[in-house]
């Protein structure tokens, strides 16, 4: 049997990884500045990680929602304590599509009310409703597509109050990236996060902070909408919560209240995915990883910003973008076949950098390094561009 090819592959076998580097079958290193797209937030096969999923492989590795499993409320307690959001309620599932399915459905029910705002170049992922109102018609089949969901341009406060004063009383909830990550890496502004909770608590409608990507402390904070100091009603997460185990969840306000049978999976919240998810938690805690994506952010951003080769550096911690010019197009290519290191990208031309949270100031460094060097290679084989 063939596998279904829905994947552009690099032409590489990963079959070992620590920290932040990766191996492959011919034993070549990699440094992982794309951390599996932004799903390695403490390093890949951190030791208590695997212990805390060895230990509990042997206790008990699944048993269904039907029973009590103390460990979802440990996390649900870590979480609160973590994010800050410690009177929010947690439901479990398995990735980030479905933590906003489960988002968008939740809001839906809160307020017995069909329409979504969604913005230009979001991502929310690819189940019914969540690729519905991501903005790439390309990934929406035609079973998808609903007049449900309304694309207003991002970061246009005066279109979204417009909207509002036109059909608020229809609006289920507004759903938005922190951060848009496929989009570009382009930050939500803060008055435009200050705008979209001051209408929804006007309006009645659902704030849903789509944190898949941005969230669990990537950019120093828990989530990137806490920079703008707002509260949303919903947060949805998945990516980093696991470091590579599946699990994605929501994170819910009190006053949107649960019925048994409302929301529901097989899967979601079993023992081995919450312990994977514990874990994480108390090395973001233990290793103060948020404040060194902060810092190690900060401090790439500026050195970036000398590089006279690339354009637009933007980001916050460890979500961070630039541009590469058509001279250097080949840059993403190059740093992987040439400088063995991982980038991730979004079309048409931006890099995107998502590593580990814990990458230190030398591996930063060595990044840069490869970056530079990588510059030249490409300007010393085509002199003429
Ligand atoms: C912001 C955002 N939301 C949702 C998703 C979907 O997550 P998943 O691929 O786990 O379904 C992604 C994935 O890239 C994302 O970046």
């Amino acid at each position: 049997m063939k596998l279904f090819d829905v994947y552009p592959l690099n032409n590489i076998t990963i079959s070992r990884a620590l920290g932040s580097y990766v191996w492959d079958d011919q034993g070549n290193q990699y440094l992982d500045m794309y951390g599996g797209h932004a799903v390695i937030s403490i390093g890949h096969t951190h030791p208590h990680w695997v212990k805390k999923i060895e230990d509990q492989l042997k206790q008990i590795a699944f048993y269904s929602n039907s029973v009590i499993i103390p460990l979802q409320q440990q996390l649900a307690e870590k979480l609160g304590k973590l994010s800050g959001k410690t009177d929010y309620e947690l439901f479990l599932c398995n990735s980030g599509a479905e933590a906003n399915e489960n988002a968008l459905k939740l809001a839906s029910f809160h307020t017995g009310r069909k329409k979504i705002i969604a913005f230009k170049k979001s991502f929310h992922g690819r189940t019914s409703l969540a690729v519905a109102a991501t903005d790439n018609p390309a990934i929406v089949a035609p079973v998808n597509e609903t007049e449900n969901i309304v694309f207003l341009p991002f970061n246009d406060t005066a279109s979204l109050q417009e909207y509002f004063e036109q059909h608020g009383e229809t609006i289920a909830a507004v759903i938005t990236e922190g951060i848009q990550g496929v989009g570009g890496i382009n930050i939500a502004s803060d008055d435009f996060l200050q705008a979209i909770r001051q209408l929804c608590d006007q309006y009645g409608s659902v704030f849903i902070a789509d944190s898949v990507q941005c969230g669990y402390g990537r950019t120093g904070r828990f989530f990137a909408h806490d920079h703008a100091g707002v509260d949303a009603d919903i947060y949805s997460m998945a990516k980093g919560m696991g470091n590579g185990f599946p699990i994605g969840g929501i994170l819910i306000a009190p006053h949107i209240r649960p019925k048994h049978g409302m929301l529901g999976t097989t899967f979601g919240g079993n023992h081995l995915a919450c312990a994977a998810a514990l874990a994480v938690l108390e090395i973001i805690e233990q290793e103060d990883l948020m404040k060194k994506a902060m810092v190690n952010g900060s401090y790439i951003i500026e050195q970036l910003k000398a590089i006279p080769d690339i354009q637009n550096v933007r980001g916050r911690g460890w979500m961070i973008g630039f541009d590469v010019p058509d001279a250097i197009k080949d840059l993403k290519k190059v740093l992987l076949s040439e400088y063995k290191t991982f980038t991730g990208e979004a079309k048409p031309n931006v890099i995107r950098l998502l590593p580990s949270l814990a990458l230190n100031k030398e591996q930063v460094d060595d990044f840069l390094q490869r970056l530079r060097e990588a510059i030249k290679f490409i300007q010393t084989a085509n002199p003429s561009s």
